[in-house]
Formats: structure tokens, sequence, C-alpha cells
């Protein structure tokens, strides 16, 4: 099975990171895509790593050309978020988020499809988040990011019918990332608290419209990756969300 290949951005750390180790794991050959140089991301067996600035216009055009194989399985995993600024929101800031966020992972998949060779299958799994559903102030920006990205996906798969490629959506709610985790210990050593319980309470504090409470594992999400790879064509525009329930009873 070492002739499945898989390009993962955001491998630098968090999800992709953990994506990307796990493809490998499976036997893929992976590529991973991330912004820190390349002797700051710690090697892992099975991947491959290439520096890349998704901010950059000119990088969907040559990342792909980069790639010595063409992939069967794509996932945009890559994210940035607007710095705070005590001045407010800056232009340049939300240009940079809906680049890296939205605009690019759209021309990296168009690139990708137009090199593809006809007869080989790749899915496309594109990362996307719950706060679509649910901006405040703090989050608007990146929250219009990936709600862009999510009709921008919408759009690929329309593209993709018939074309031996599925482009998907794997919409998450909040994850165990180690920022999280880390506050968690911390309020729970301040509180004397067991950190599940200050999770729960965390939960229905900040995202009272989840009906989870834990934190949506990595595991889970390279689980959902790997299924929406295995349903080939039938999860072209298909909407998987592991969310906590968020968007509601209708949609
Ligand atoms: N964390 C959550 O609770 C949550 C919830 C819902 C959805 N999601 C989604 O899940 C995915 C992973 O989230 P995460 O929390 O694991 O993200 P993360 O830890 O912030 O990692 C983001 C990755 O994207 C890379 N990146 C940022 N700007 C880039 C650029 N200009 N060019 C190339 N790579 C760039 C980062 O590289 P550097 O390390 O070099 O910055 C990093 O590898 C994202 O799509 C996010 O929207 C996350």
């Amino acid at each position: 099975m070492a002739d499945r290949h898989a390009l993962v951005t955001g491998a630098c750390k968090g999800l992709g990171q953990y994506l990307a180790a796990r493809l490998a794991d499976e036997h893929w050959s992976v590529v991973g895509v991330g912004r820190c140089p390349a002797d700051q991301v710690p090697p892992v067996p099975g991947v491959t790593y290439l520096q890349a600035d998704l901010a950059l216009p000119r990088t969907p055009a040559d990342l792909s050309a980069r790639l010595d194989s063409a992939p069967h399985l794509v996932v945009h995993c890559a994210a940035a978020y607007p710095a705070a600024r005590p001045s407010g929101p800056a232009l340049p800031d939300m240009e940079e988020v809906f680049r890296v966020n939205a605009l690019n992972p759209y021309l990296l998949t168009l690139d990708l499809l137009a090199r593809k060779p006809p007869d080989r299958f790749c899915s496309y799994v594109v990362v996307n988040s719950e706060s679509i559903y649910s901006a405040d102030r703090h989050s608007a920006i990146y929250a219009a990011s990936k709600a862009a990205l999510r009709v921008l996906t919408a759009g690929l798969a329309a593209g993709c019918r018939s074309a031996e490629a599925s482009v998907s959506t794997l919409l998450l709610g909040p994850l165990a990332d180690r920022a999280k985790l880390a506050e968690i210990e911390t309020v729970a050593e301040r509180r004397s608290l067991p950190p599940a319980e200050v999770v729960r309470l965390f939960l229905r504090r900040s995202n009272p419209n989840l009906v989870i409470d834990e934190f949506i594992d990595y595991e889970s999400c390279f689980r959902s990756v790997r299924y929406l790879a295995e349903l080939g064509p039938t999860a072209n525009g298909m909407l998987c969300k592991l969310d906590g329930g968020s968007s509601g009873s209708l949609v």
C-alpha cells in the first residue's frame, strides 16, 4: 500500500502534524506542508516535509509543481488567525487570513486537479470549523474566512463531478489541542478540580450551543479523514460534522 500518496497542509503542529503522522503509520507516503523552516519540524518516518507559505499568491502553483507524485489524498488543514491588535482589525491581516484559510486552498485544489492524471482518483478533504455558525466579535474574521472556504469547497465539489475526485468538508468543533489542554491543566490545578470537569464547565460556558462534554480528539478527526477518503466518489460534496452539534437540529 506504500504507493498511496497524501498531501497534508498545516503539518508543522497541531491537527495537521497529527494527521500526517497517522497517515504515515497507515503506510501512506505523506508530504507535509508547513510554514515553519524544515529544521524546526521534528522528523516523522514516512512524512516528507515541504516548507511553503500559503499566504503568498504564488504558493499554490509552486507547491503543486514541487510534488514528485500526484496525491491520492489531500487534507487542507493549515489555518491562520488574525493578530489581536489594540487598534482593531487591520486589512493586511484580514487579507492574509483569507488567503491562507480560503483562497489558496481553493487555488491549490484547482491546480492539483488540473495536474492530476485523469485516471487517478483523488480525495480532497477540507478541514473547516463550527465557528462559521456562531461568530462573535473576536472570531468574526477567522469565521468569515472559513465560511468563504465552505462555499468555495461546494464550488470545487460541483466542478469535480465525473472528474475522478471528491471534495468533502470535515467540519470540526473545539479540538483537544495543546494550548487548550495546557490552559485546562492550569485551571484544574488552581481550582483543585479534575481536568475533565474543567473541560465540561469550559464547554458549557464558552460554547453553550454544543452538546459535548469533551474536546474533539485528534484520533476521531483522523478516523473521519480516513472514512471520507475510503468513501471515494460518494464523498464528493459531503459535509462530515464532528462539531459537537453546534449548528442545531435542522442543519
Ligand atoms: N483548534 C481548534 O479548536 C479547531 C476547531 C475547529 C476547527 N479547527 C480547524 O482545524 C485545523 C487545524 O487546527 P489547529 O488548531 O491544529 O491549527 P494550528 O495548531 O494553529 O496549526 C495551524 C497550522 O497551519 C500552518 N499555517 C499557518 N499559517 C500558514 C501559512 N501562511 N502557510 C502555511 N502554513 C500555515 C501553521 O504553521 P506554523 O506552525 O508555521 O504557524 C500550522 O502548522 C484548522 O483548519 C482549523 O481551522 C480547529
